[in-house]
C-alpha cells in the first residue's frame, strides 16, 4: 500500500483518506462523501484496531462485515480499500506507540484507559502507509477528532484533517456501527442519549448555566430507562476540552452511556443560533 500511495504521489495525484473500523454506515459513507472531490485518489482504510480496546472492552463482538463494506465503497467511488490483517499493522515485536498526553486525558481517555493510544498509533501507521494530503474523521468522536488535530500538529505531520458533522438516524440516534448489538428494546433506550443533549440544550437556552444543574437533568432523563448506565456526562470547552462549570456558547456537552452491554456516546457544541452539532442535517 506505501508502495503503490508514494507513486501516486510521485506522478502528482493527491490522496484523501477515511480511516475506518469498518461496518460502514450513512456516518461513514458522509465522510467518504466529502473526501471524494476533495484529492485525485480516495482511500478508505478498514481496520478494527486492537490497541484501542481495552482488555474487557468489546474487540471480539465489534461488527464485521468486510463484503458489504467492500461494495458501498464501490458504489461511492473510493478507489482503494486498504483492509489489513492485524499482523500487518502490529507484526510480532511490535513495540513503537504514539500518545498525546493532553486531550486524550479526560472524557472518553478517563474512562477507556490506552484507548486514544490505540488511536493515535494506528492513525499515524495509517497516515504512513497511505500518504494522504488530507483525512476526514466524524464530531461523533468529538475528541478523537481534537486528539488527532493535536498529534497532526505536534508531530509536523503534513495532512490536512477536515472534521465532519454528526449523522443520525431518523430518530436522532447518532449512527455507529455498535447500534447492530442492540436489541430492540435497548435501541429504543438509546435515544435517552440524545434526549438528553436536547433537554440540555433547552434548559441552556432557557437561561440555565450552571453545569452540575443542567447534567442532573440529563441525568433524570437516562436514568429513567432501566438498560441504561451512565459512564460520564462532561461539559467541556469545545476548543480546549478544559472542563467548565458553566455551559453556553461553544460548551461541548459529551456523554457515554451503557445501554447493556453496549457503550454509546454523543454530543453537541452548544450554540445558541440554532445548529445542534457543527453543521449537522
Ligand atoms: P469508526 O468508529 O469506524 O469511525 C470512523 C470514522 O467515522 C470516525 O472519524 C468517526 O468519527 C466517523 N463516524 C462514526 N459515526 C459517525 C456518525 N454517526 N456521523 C459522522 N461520523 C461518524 O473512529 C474510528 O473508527 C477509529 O477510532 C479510527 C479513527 C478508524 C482509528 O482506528
Amino acid at each position: 500500500m506505501q508502495e503503490r500511495a508514494l507513486s501516486l504521489k510521485s506522478g502528482g495525484k493527491t490522496i484523501s483518506c477515511v480511516p475506518t473500523m469498518g461496518f460502514l454506515h450513512e456516518g461513514h459513507l458522509s465522510l467518504i462523501r466529502a473526501a471524494r472531490p476533495a484529492a485525485d485518489v480516495l482511500i478508505v482504510t478498514i481496520f478494527v484496531n486492537p490497541t484501542q480496546f481495552g482488555s474487557s472492552e468489546d474487540l471480539s463482538s465489534y461488527p464485521r462485515d468486510l463484503e458489504r463494506d467492500l461494495a458501498l465503497c464501490e458504489k461511492e467511488g473510493v478507489d482503494i480499500v486498504f483492509a489489513p490483517a492485524t499482523e500487518d499493522i502490529y507484526p510480532e515485536g511490535y513495540s513503537t506507540y504514539v500518545e498525546e498526553s493532553d486531550l486524550s486525558s479526560g472524557l472518553c481517555g478517563a474512562a477507556r484507559p490506552g484507548h486514544f493510544r490505540g488511536v493515535t498509533t494506528v492513525v499515524a501507521k495509517l497516515f504512513n502507509i497511505v500518504q494522504p494530503d488530507s483525512a476526514f474523521f466524524g464530531s461523533k468522536d468529538y475528541q478523537q477528532s481534537r486528539v488527532i488535530m493535536k498529534m497532526v500538529r505536534d508531530l509536523n505531520i503534513p495532512i490536512k484533517i477536515e472534521v465532519c458533522p454528526i449523522i443520525r438516524e431518523e430518530d436522532g440516534l447518532a449512527m455507529s456501527s455498535r447500534n447492530k448489538n442492540l436489541d430492540p428494546d435497548q435501541r429504543q433506550e438509546a435515544l435517552s442519549l440524545r434526549r438528553a443533549l436536547l433537554k440540555a440544550k433547552e434548559l441552556i437556552k432557557s437561561g440555565e448555566a450552571i453545569a452540575p444543574i443542567i447534567r442532573k437533568a440529563m441525568e433524570e432523563v437516562i436514568g429513567s430507562q432501566p438498560q441504561a448506565r451512565i459512564d460520564y456526562i462532561e461539559f467541556r470547552d469545545g476548543e480546549t476540552l478544559k472542563p467548565v462549570d458553566r455551559a453556553g456558547e461553544g460548551t461541548l456537552i459529551a456523554l457515554a452511556v451503557f445501554i447493556g452491554q453496549t457503550r454509546l456516546i454523543d454530543n453537541l457544541i452548544f450554540r445558541s443560533k440554532n445548529n445542534l452539532d457543527p453543521g449537522a442535517r
